[in-house]
């Protein structure tokens, strides 16, 4: 099977290369916007412990929401259900850094993967404990999970968000004004910026995803009732307003970042991560979105 698939990445990453529709980096945060779109990677973590790769599976990228999954799954760690007084757990329908619903419902976010929601599970982290405390906790989950030492935040993108992100700086104290902010807003936006401004290459975020996909001898640093729960968000809401149509495509969970990757997990059987830096409409990897598609597809992988 390792094979087989080896044989079908190469393939894959060719078939990518050659299509070359990238679409364009995000262009709201000028140290992403600088980045080359023409550029593929993956890195496919099984069951049998092997971690089978192509294209450009060791070069480092910007996380950004896919860390989402990692705080929240901290904050399930730390509190539970107690998250969901703050937070929704539905699809938004609506962009990634909408604020519209917000007003409607008085504040407490669709879900925590947008970034009001994202916001919320990162001051529910905060509380009690310094910035740095925190961004050491998702760093640790983070390495334990895929048992390398060897991740780290990228100042330069944080500095860069942190310069321009006026919509989270607008989202954060519109929280605050509803009572759904613990900490002062500018200290849960810069721990939230800089947990979205870790950089991991593919093959290091396939192996944090074994636990999320529980395959056997991953490390166990979150519950697999937990880890179902985690799965379920990413199908839903994994891919903001593009959800439906990445559940219709791919027909599995996962969870994309505005720094063009995505993290893909098909329970059982294998945890994914895909990156390649220009994204669609909705602000989703436009080639990573393609290759899931193709992976899935070729596997025979889909939970339905
Ligand atoms: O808050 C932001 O806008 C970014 N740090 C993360 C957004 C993001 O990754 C959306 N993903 N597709």
């Amino acid at each position: 099977m390792t094979t087989d698939l080896g044989r079908f990445l190469i393939r894959l990453d060719r078939e990518i290369r050659a299509d070359g529709d990238w679409g364009a980096p995000a262009d709201y945060i000028p140290e992403l916007a600088r980045i080359d779109p023409a550029q593929f990677g993956i890195a496919v973590a099984l069951a049998d412990g092997s971690v089978v790769t192509a294209g450009d599976a060791d070069k480092r990228f910007s996380i950004q929401s896919i860390s989402k999954v990692f705080s929240l799954a901290c904050v399930l760690g730390r509190i539970g259900e107690q998250i969901w007084t703050r937070v929704g757990r539905e699809s938004s329908g609506a962009r990634f850094d909408s604020i519209l619903l917000l007003e409607r419902e008085h504040g407490r976010p669709r879900n925590p993967f947008i970034n009001a929601g994202a916001l919320v599970t990162t001051d529910e982290l905060l509380t009690g404990r310094t910035p740095r405390d925190t961004l050491s906790e998702i760093i640790n989950f983070l390495r334990a999970a895929a048992e390398d030492d060897d991740i780290h935040i990228d100042k330069t993108v944080a500095q860069s968000e942190t310069e321009t992100g006026w919509r989270n700086a607008a989202l954060v104290n519109y929280l605050k004004s509803f009572g759904n902010l613990k900490n002062a807003p500018e200290e849960t936006l810069g721990t939230y910026i800089h947990h979205c401004a870790i950089e991991m290459t593919c093959v290091q975020l396939a192996r944090a995803g074994r636990a999320i996909a529980g395959l056997p001898g991953a490390p166990s640093v979150i519950a697999p009732a937990k880890a179902r729960r985690l799965n379920a968000l990413m199908m839903l809401c994994g891919h903001y307003d593009g959800s439906g149509d990445f559940a219709f495509r791919v027909g599995l969970p996962g969870k994309s970042g505005v720094g063009g990757g995505i993290l893909l997990i098909a329970p059982r059987r294998a945890s994914v991560a895909i990156w390649s830096p220009g994204l669609n409409v909705y602000g989703n990897s436009q080639m990573a979105t393609l290759a899931a598609e193709r992976l899935a597809q070729h596997m025979g992988w889909s939970v339905f």
